[in-house]
């Protein structure tokens, strides 16, 4: 898939280098539900998810200018089948955020739901202290559905409790991004 400056397409084993960059920082990991990855982590991620291809969730976004990887899409269809409901999440490289890279490339996905894979729903959601992740979401014209209490853990307390965080549900249909 094309925008104005990006290309989204699936990952290729040499993408390594590229996840390493972002993946690799503890900033960008923050609200993930994963640690920091080793590049031979990175590696095998991207290996993975080119051999599952067809299968798998996870689309990289590049520069059309000089094809570097600066971040990833990941949209899967969840819920019952006949319910056509997506989720959207996105991962950046620091170097390349402010610029607008993650509103035009997830754009581009969410035209891709409802105009070819014809979604009924696309939904995400959002730890609401990730204040640059729901904002992204409005700029995309999704709705705020709900502010869940409590409704995930990632992390422990040294004491081995579970850390609960409250989360942004969001979503849009197809009538309104038509
Ligand atoms: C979430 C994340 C992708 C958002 O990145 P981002 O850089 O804020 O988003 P964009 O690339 O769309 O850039 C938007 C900013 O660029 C500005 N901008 C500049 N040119 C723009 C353009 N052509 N189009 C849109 N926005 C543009 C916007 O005004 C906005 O500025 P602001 O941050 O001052 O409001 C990024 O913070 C990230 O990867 N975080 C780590 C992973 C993460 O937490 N993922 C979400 C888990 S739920």
């Amino acid at each position: 898939m094309d925008t104005e400056r990006l290309v989204i397409r699936r990952f290729v084993p040499e993408d390594g280098e590229d996840l390493y960059q972002y993946l690799s920082l503890p900033e960008v990991v923050l609200y993930e539900p994963y640690p920091v990855f080793s590049k031979e982590d990175c590696f095998r991620e991207a290996l993975r998810r080119y051999e599952e291809k067809d299968n798998n969730a996870f689309w990289a976004v590049c520069l059309k200018h000089n094809n570097k990887m600066i971040g990833h899409l990941y949209f899967k269809q969840v819920e019952l089948e006949h319910f056509m409901t997506w989720t959207l999440g996105y991962v950046f490289n620091p170097n390349y955020y402010s610029q607008g890279y993650a509103t035009e490339s997830a754009r581009r996905i969410l035209q891709y739901g409802f105009e070819e894979l014809h979604c009924h729903r696309i939904i995400a959601g959002a730890d609401i202290r990730n204040t640059a992740s729901w904002r992204l979401l409005e700029r995309l014209g999704m709705r705020r559905e709900a502010h869940m209490l409590q409704n995930a853990t990632f992390k422990r307390t040294e004491d081995g409790e579970p850390i609960w965080v409250d989360s942004y549900h969001y979503a849009i249909l197809a009538s309104e991004w038509m």
